[in-house]
């Protein structure tokens, strides 16, 4: 029996971490005192993972959760492997889609939970997008008031951003993530063949997060990813797992400085609050906007706007959107397909983003690539200015 205590997390070390064989994976420490984990990134990570837990697994409990689009791809091996390190495993499925992050679902995982006989000690894991990221990390935090669990991540969105840090939860009708809690996973296991089976526009919108990370703070990794998108997206020889690991390690780095989002974990949500109100104004319609593809338009967005208060060069707004467009991804209110939304509903959809504080607006902006801030209390005079200005982009 593994011991587990109410305050810990449970950190679960790989046997292979610092065995040679295995130095093609990427190894990302995620430093949080006692609720500190690992990602491991690389190709076959999973199943060799879920091999090695032996010690770990003999006679445990583990639910994976899944989504039906990813079940008929790979759970019936990450079972199989669970099962062969002696773990007792049962399979989850809920149906694809943001619309899964609702109190129903919720409910139904709980129970399925539950019913599975999942003790404290034993173990949930998450294998999906960020839909199943969050959804199981919310579940894992509540179910006997605390569960271990992995994440083990099958978009490139889930790689680099949603399956790192403890972020978990579900939408409300009042807004998204709007409900949840923060509860850190035990380990994480980044496969980058899982990519191979993306849809190439779920690709895409990940690659607007892998960019964010340039943006935030790092020029270098920005002119790297303009020089070798093509290779990333075709997976050829190790730009992918070199865009992930400098993703991860971002995100790392900054969760572990501010784990609650009291300062400056909010960097992260560049391109976010103009992202968040387009997908709200879409009606979370995955037809018209995903996720991603809002933060791409956000993030060409907020440089625009820094641009436009002198906080930094067109040069630099211009080079950001650029790039974004060259990989295929949006940067304008018009590149989203469908009724265009008026000025009055964009700036309602914002003011209802949990960022709001009182009313004023925070922004990310910044004074150049991979120079961005957090920028309080924006006259909302100055955002619906601007807004009408993007409305007149041809
Ligand atoms: N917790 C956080 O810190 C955080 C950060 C960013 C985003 N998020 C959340 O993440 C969610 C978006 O995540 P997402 O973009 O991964 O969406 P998603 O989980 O809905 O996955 C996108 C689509 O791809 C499918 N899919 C997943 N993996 C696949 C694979 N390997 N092969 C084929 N199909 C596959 C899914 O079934 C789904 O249809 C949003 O709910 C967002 O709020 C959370
Ligand atoms: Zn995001």
């Amino acid at each position: 029996v593994v011991p587990f205590s109410e305050n810990e997390r449970m950190p679960i070390s790989l046997p292979f971490t610092s065995q040679r064989t295995d130095s093609s994976f990427t190894h990302v420490p995620v430093a949080l005192g006692p609720r500190s984990y690992d990602i491991h990134i690389g190709a076959g990570v999973a199943i060799h993972a879920m091999e090695s837990l032996t010690a770990l697994g003999q006679g445990l409990r583990v639910a994976v959760i899944t989504d039906t689009h990813v079940a008929p791809f790979y759970a019936e091996s990450v079972v199989q492997a669970l099962k062969g390190a002696g773990f007792v495993v049962s399979l989850i499925v809920v149906e694809a889609g943001e619309i899964s992050k609702d109190w129903a679902t919720l409910a139904k995982i709980c129970d399925e939970i539950l019913s599975a006989k999942i003790e404290r000690g034993d173990l949930l894991l998450a294998l999906g997008g960020g839909v199943i990221g969050d959804l199981v990390g919310f579940a894992a935090s509540i179910v006997r008031r605390g569960v271990r669990f992995v994440q083990m991540p099958t978009t490139l969105l889930a790689q680099v951003d949603s399956s790192v840090g403890g972020k978990t939860g579900i939408n409300s009708s009042h807004g998204k993530n709007l409900i949840g809690s923060f509860y850190q996973p035990s380990l994480v296991l980044v496969d980058t063949t899982f990519l191979n089976t993306l849809p190439e526009r779920e690709f895409k919108a990940g690659y607007a997060e892998v960019i964010k990370y340039g943006l935030i703070n790092n020029i270098d990794f920005f002119d790297w990813c303009e020089t070798h998108w093509r290779e990333i997206f075709s997976g050829e020889g190790g730009a992918r797992e070199h865009a992930i690991a400098t993703s991860c390690r971002a995100k790392a780095a900054v969760v572990a400085k501010d784990e609650h989002e009291k300062g400056d974990r909010a960097l992260l949500n560049l391109g976010h609050t103009f992202g968040h109100a387009l997908e709200r104004m879409t009606g979370y319609d995955a037809a018209r906007l995903v996720h991603g593809e809002g933060v791409s338009i956000g993030m060409a967005m907020a440089f625009r706007f820094s641009a436009e208060r002198e906080l930094c060069v067109w040069d630099d707004a211009i080079r950001v959107s650029d790039h974004l467009c060259q990989v295929g991804l949006p940067t304008t209110l018009q590149d989203i397909p469908g009724e265009h939304c008026s000025v009055d509903a964009l700036l309602d959809a914002m003011l209802q983003d949990k960022k709001v504080v009182r009313g004023e607006l925070t922004f990310i902006l910044a004074n150049g690539i991979g120079q961005s801030f957090i920028a309080k209390d924006i006259p909302i005079s100055d955002v619906r200015a601007f807004l009408e200005e993007e409305l007149q982009r041809g």
